[in-house]
This record gives structure tokens, C-alpha cells and sequence, in this order.
């Protein structure tokens, strides 16, 4: 029997209760998918059951969170053991799981040097510390990004984001400067991350000693799964170092195997001097990082803490999280699921002319959608969402038109699961196009 949460004990409102409410309670600037939208009650590894029961095959995975899936048995014990035991002291107090969890990220996760981590309890706040971070290193101000990035919602990391619709902020750090994305859909791959090299260079020349670092996402995310070519960060890279200018690679919503690797830059055969770090480390407990070098960090000297970064809890989970992945080998795992969905989206885009494009690494694909126009392009995706949530698949969107179908799902997903998505996929495009 599932619990499906409606229980009018417990205050049960249903989905038109709760959109009441968001639009009595929260700010205007928060929106929901789907113009029928679900109430999630529970979740199970790959699957999410709404308050009727039905459930929902999840390929969007909390916007690229829970690759262990939804209340893994085997990590939520080990929450809940934490939970049970000791909660909250805070940094200034001596607790063992975070020291452990920072020592375990140092020996075999992260890459290089890679040895020092700081924190805390989001992507925004862990790249707003990377940035503080290379200011203090470089005792520079200013930084540079790359177009149509996206990077937080606190100051200095809204400066750095790219997409118009999540720069919410009038007055944003003046101190930045966007170089193109190396990806442009009027040219080739090649050409366009050619040309972003030429206008980091660019960049450089002109201003390249006021410079702290830039900040990129290896494979851009929200932007639309931009991968760039394989040679990029590494002439990027090489680049930087000739201005000492650091390369804070925003592994947020890459890291931890959703790529097929542990973190996205190893596509490139680049280590950056800082990495940040969140969503999937936590598995849905809250909880970021940045970490670096043992000679970068030796620049952050001044006092900082941070509440709650690294609480006994979330740490616990993300030692467990760690546990879980290797034992389930989930980064070879995001591989080889990957190349079965890309293939599969690709037998689609063959097929059914309203798919432009599939792109990205991994369990980290998208397909653009192709309408009259970007605003025709953006209903028509919805379109598909909903139909494919009413058949029983949560898929994601990004871009920014946003025309991208999103497909980021729990790595602990099966081939079934994959293949089921697909026969679904193909008979909504066949009546989306109708
Ligand atoms: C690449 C990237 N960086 C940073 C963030 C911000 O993370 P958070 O929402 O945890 O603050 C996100 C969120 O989606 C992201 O995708």
C-alpha cells in the first residue's frame, strides 16, 4: 500500500491547494512546471509516486541532485543514524564526520592537488566562497565568465551568470567580463570555441592583471548542455596560467559521475585550482563545497565559518553518498546508461525533424527543440513535458530559449526505465508534430 499523503489528518490540500498557497505565500518570482503540475507525496530511487499513487519515472532528478536516487535505503540510514546521534555543534566544536568527509575528498575524489575543502550549504554559496577565495589568493577584484553560465543566486555569483533570466539583480558587480560560450547554433562547435579563445585572449591582453579568475561550468547546464570541444578548457587553462589568473571550475551540477566521470573537467584533461561542489553530494541533504590547493588556500587565512557547512548530518550523508557510488560503480554506470539514452534520443532526432539537436556527456543530455520561433520553440517544449508527465515521465528544461529537453536522472535508473522513456518520447513527438 503506498501512502500517498492524502490523509486529511495531516492537513492533506492537494495540488490546487498548494498552488494556492505558493500564490498566496511565496514571492512572484517563483514558478512551477507543468500547467497541471503533480503533488509529489514520496519518492523511490528512480521513481516519484504523486498524491494519487501514479508514478513518475524521474529523469530530471532534481535538477541533477539525487544520481543515487530518491530516499536510497542506504543512505538515508546512515542520515538518520547521524540525525539520531548528534545533529548540530557547528565548526568551532570538534565533530568527526566532516574532517572525514573532507580527508575522503582529498584521497581519491577529487582531482590533482585538489586537497583542501572548505563547506557550506548550497552551489550559490559555494562559488561565492571560490570567488572570495581567488580574490584573496590573486589580491585581484575582477573575474571573467562565460556567456549564457549560470553560477548562483548571491551577489557576486549572479555577477557571473550569463543567462539574462537569472541575473534578478539591477546593480550586479561591474567587475565581470562575459567572453562568448564556445557554442553557437549559426556555427560549427569548432569555430565557435575558437572564437571564445580569441576573445579570452583578447581579454587577457587588455586586462589580465586585474583579473582573479574565471569561473566556467565544464558542461553548461541551465544554458542548454554545452559541451565544448574536447582541446577548450585545456587552451583555456594554459591561457589563464600565462596571467595568473586562477580557473574555478563550477562542478555544481557536473560533479560526482553525472558525466560518466567524477567531475566533468576530467572529459578535458584539466584540474582547475578551484573546484565548487553541491547538489549530488548530498543526495538532497543540503550541502556545498569549494576546494583547492594546499598553497591556494593558504591565502584564505582570515576567519570564516559557516553555520552549518559540513554538519554532522550532512556529512555523514555525503560520506554515505560517496559509499554508495563507488560501491555501485554509478560513474561507469553514468556512462554506459548515457550512451544508450543519447543513442536513443538520436534514433529520435532521426526520426522526428522537431528534435535540432542532442548534446552533452553522460546522464547529462539534452535535445533542443526546433519551432517557428524561440517563443514557439518554448511552448512546444512545454507541450511535450506535460504530455510526457502525464504518461508517466518527469523530464527536465533548460536552454536559454528555454527548448531543451533536460535528461539528468538518478544514474541508479535501469536500461528498462530508459528504454520505456524513449518508445514514450517518440509517440508524444509524433503528436506534438500532428
Ligand atoms: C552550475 C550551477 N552552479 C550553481 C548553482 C547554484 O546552486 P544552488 O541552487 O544550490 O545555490 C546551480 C543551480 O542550479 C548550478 O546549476
Amino acid at each position: 500500500m503506498i501512502d500517498t499523503g492524502k490523509d486529511k489528518e495531516n492537513g492533506y490540500i492537494g495540488p490546487e491547494g498548494v498552488v494556492a498557497k505558493r500564490k498566496q505565500y511565496f514571492f512572484p518570482c517563483t514558478h512551477h512546471f507543468y500547467s497541471n503540475p503533480p503533488q509529489i507525496v514520496r519518492g523511490s530511487m528512480q521513481y516519484l509516486f504523486d498524491d494519487t499513487g501514479k508514478r513518475y519515472t524521474d529523469f530530471f532528478a532534481g535538477v541533477s541532485v539525487v544520481a543515487c536516487g530518491h530516499c536510497n535505503p542506504r543512505i538515508t540510514e546512515a542520515t538518520i543514524k547521524q540525525l539520531q546521534t548528534l545533529q548540530h555543534t557547528t565548526t568551532i566544536y570538534l565533530t568527526q564526520p566532516m574532517a572525514d568527509l573532507a580527508e575522503r575528498l582529498a584521497n581519491g575524489i577529487l582531482p590533482g592537488e585538489l586537497k583542501r575543502t572548505f563547506f557550506c550549504n548550497s552551489g550559490s554559496e559555494a562559488n561565492e566562497g571560490a570567488m572570495t577565495l581567488a580574490r584573496l589568493h590573486t589580491k585581484r577584484r575582477d573575474f571573467i565568465a562565460l556567456e549564457q553560465g549560470l553560477h548562483g543566486r548571491t551577489f557576486l555569483t549572479m555577477g557571473v551568470t550569463g543567462i539574462p533570466m537569472w541575473r534578478s539583480d539591477d546593480y550586479l558587480d561591474q567587475g565581470v567580463t562575459f567572453i562568448p560560450r564556445p557554442y553557437d547554433p549559426a556555427t560549427d562547435n569548432e569555430t565557435a570555441a575558437r572564437r571564445s579563445v580569441e576573445a579570452l585572449k583578447q581579454v587577457l591582453a587588455e586586462k589580465g592583471d586585474t583579473i582573479a579568475a574565471m569561473i566556467v561550468e565544464p558542461i553548461q547546464g541551465n544554458g542548454g548542455m554545452i559541451a565544448p570541444p574536447d582541446w577548450y578548457f585545456r587552451e583555456v587553462k594554459a591561457l589563464l596560467e600565462q596571467y595568473g589568473v586562477l580557473l574555478i571550475a563550477d562542478e555544481i551540477q557536473t560533479g560526482f559521475g553525472r558525466t560518466g566521470r567524477m567531475f566533468a573537467m576530467s572529459h578535458y584533461g584539466v584540474v582547475p585550482d578551484i573546484m565548487s561542489m553541491a547538489k549530488a553530494l548530498g543526495n538532497g541533504v543540503p550541502i556545498g563545497a569549494f576546494a583547492t590547493t594546499d598553497e591556494i588556500a593558504a591565502s584564505f587565512n582570515r576567519a570564516s565559518a559557516s553555520t552549518f557547512g559540513g554538519n554532522p548530518v550532512s556529512s555523514a550523508t555525503a560520506l554515505a553518498v560517496l559509499d554508495y557510488m563507488e560501491q555501485e560503480g554509478l560513474v561507469e554506470r553514468a556512462e554506459r546508461l548515457g550512451g544508450l539514452l543519447k543513442a536513443g534520443l538520436q534514433g529520435l532526432q532521426a526520426k522526428h525533424g522537431i528534435i535540432a539537436d542532442v548534446r552533452g556527456k553522460g546522464m547529462m543530455l539534452g535535445a533542443e527543440l526546433r519551432g517557428a520561433d524561440d517563443g514557439d520553440s518554448a511552448a512546444l517544449t512545454d507541450r511535450v513535458l506535460e504530455a510526457m508527465k502525464d504518461r508517466g515521465f518527469i523530464i527536465g528544461k533548460n536552454g536559454v530559449a528555454r527548448n531543451v529537453l533536460a535528461f539528468q536522472p538518478p544514474i541508479v535508473m535501469t536500461e528498462e526505465d530508459i528504454k520505456s522513456m524513449l518508445t514514450e518520447l517518440d509517440n508524444v513527438l509524433a503528436g506534438v508534430q500532428a
